[in-house]
Order: C-alpha cells, then sequence, then structure tokens
C-alpha cells in the first residue's frame, strides 16, 4: 500500500503521523519505505537524530517526479509512505498521484480544517485520472477527553470526504520521540499514543480495502 500523507498547511502532524505510521506497519515485519517529500526534509532529519538501527528506509524525494518513479523506488518494499510537502505545489500533485490513499491530518479547528480546501481540490483534479484514489481525514492533535466540537465536524462534513473515527490525541510523547528518531512504540508500546497509532493503521487498511 502507498500511502502519502499530505496537507499544505504545516504543523499538522504530516511527519509525525507519516513516521509512527511506518514504525506502526515495520512492526508486522513488513518492509517499509518512507520517502520524504517534503524539501525541508524533516523526516530525514528525524531518521538522522535517531541512534542505532533504523526502523525502515527512509530517502528523501522532493520532486514532482514522484509518481512516475514510484514503482522504481518502492522495488522490494511492501509498503511506501510519503510525508507529503507543505504547500499547494507540483510535489503535492506528484505525491497525490503516486498514492493508494492520501490521507489528510487535521487539527481539531474549524479554521484548520477549512484550509485543507486547496489539498482537497487537488484530490478531486486527480480523480480524474485516477478515479481509485481513496483520501480520508485523520483529526490529530485532539485534546484529550474532549469531544471533537460540533463546529468541527460541520467543518469536516462540508467536503464530502470520509473521516477515520479514529483519532490522534495531542501528547507530549510524539515530540519527545521525535527528537530522539524515535517512534512512539519505542517510547512506550503500550502506551495510548501507539494505541492512537494502531487504529488509525488498522482504520485505514480496512478503508482502504
Ligand atoms: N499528536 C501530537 N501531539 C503532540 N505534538 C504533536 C502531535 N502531532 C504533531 N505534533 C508536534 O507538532 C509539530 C508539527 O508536527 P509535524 O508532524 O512536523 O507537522 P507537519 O509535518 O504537518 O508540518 C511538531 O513539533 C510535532 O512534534
Ligand atoms: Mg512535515
Amino acid at each position: 500500500m502507498i500511502i502519502s500523507c499530505l496537507n499544505q498547511k504545516g504543523g499538522v502532524g504530516k511527519t509525525t503521523v507519516s513516521v509512527n505510521l511506518a514504525a506502526c506497519l515495520s512492526r508486522t515485519g513488513a518492509r517499509v519505505l518512507l520517502i520524504d517529500a517534503d524539501p525541508q526534509g524533516s523526516a530525514l532529519d528525524w531518521a538522522a537524530a535517531r541512534e542505532g538501527e533504523p526502523l525502515f528506509s527512509v530517502v528523501g524525494f522532493p520532486r514532482p517526479s514522484i509518481h512516475k518513479e514510484i514503482v522504481q523506488l518502492g522495488q522490494g518494499y511492501d509498503h511506501i509512505v510519503i510525508d507529503g510537502p507543505p504547500r499547494v505545489s507540483d510535489l503535492a500533485r506528484s505525491a497525490i498521484m503516486a498514492a493508494d490513499v492520501i490521507l489528510i491530518p487535521v487539527q481539531p479547528s474549524p479554521y484548520d480544517i477549512w484550509a485543507a480546501d486547496e489539498v482537497v481540490k487537488l484530490i478531486s483534479e486527480a480523480k480524474v485520472y485516477k478515479e481509485n484514489l481513496k483520501s480520508v481525514f485523520v483529526v490529530n492533535r485532539k485534546i484529550t477527553n474532549t469531544a471533537i466540537g460540533r463546529d468541527v465536524g460541520e467543518a469536516l462534513a462540508a467536503y464530502l470526504l470520509p473521516v477515520l473515527a479514529a483519532t490522534v490525541a495531542q501528547r507530549v510523547v510524539f515530540a519527545e520521540a521525535a527528537a530522539q528518531g524515535k517512534s512512539i512504540f519505542e517510547i512506550d508500546a503500550e502506551g495510548s499514543a501507539a494505541r492512537e497509532i494502531e487504529t488509525v493503521m488498522a482504520e485505514l487498511m480496512e478503508f482502504v480495502l
């Protein structure tokens, strides 16, 4: 499966979600490639901060030809996660065309959800060429033990794209893990953050089937 994690807005959790989903997939024994399509190279920074064995391969490919090179790049891998670039660009378009499924992380505020309209537009353009392209929102940085507000639900519903029931909460462990080039599974495999990422992965797999 090829998952592109996209949203032109910075700071919504594309890199955080990408890295931890890749880690989650690799825990099942799958061979996983993480493609860093962000010219800023945050996923590469993550990998560089790491001491010890890598969990999965990470390559930088911030070029608008990902969709053309993906077969070559992904040779020998079971799953590919693309950590998308900020801003709407040829890069984002290419990451959409390369994917089986687009995962759009959004923060649970209507402003953030409205800001996703550009990536949603790119996805509908791509569907002209790629009928089977799937895309879904995932709410990241949800405040623990709070309900997603009605305003947030309404803002999401306006897009006609599905939203995963699974959410990822605001948890310091995500930032702590990132600082060490680790996944949250290495910090606390039994913790709530790990459970959330596993639940997102499971729901995403089911969604793609
Ligand atoms: N669920 C979360 N809980 C706590 N911090 C988070 C969470 N998701 C992302 N962050 C933090 O927010 C910042 C931006 O996240 P990042 O994944 O780099 O976003 P993007 O790749 O979309 O720019 C980072 O400092 C990251 O550690
Ligand atoms: Mg990023």
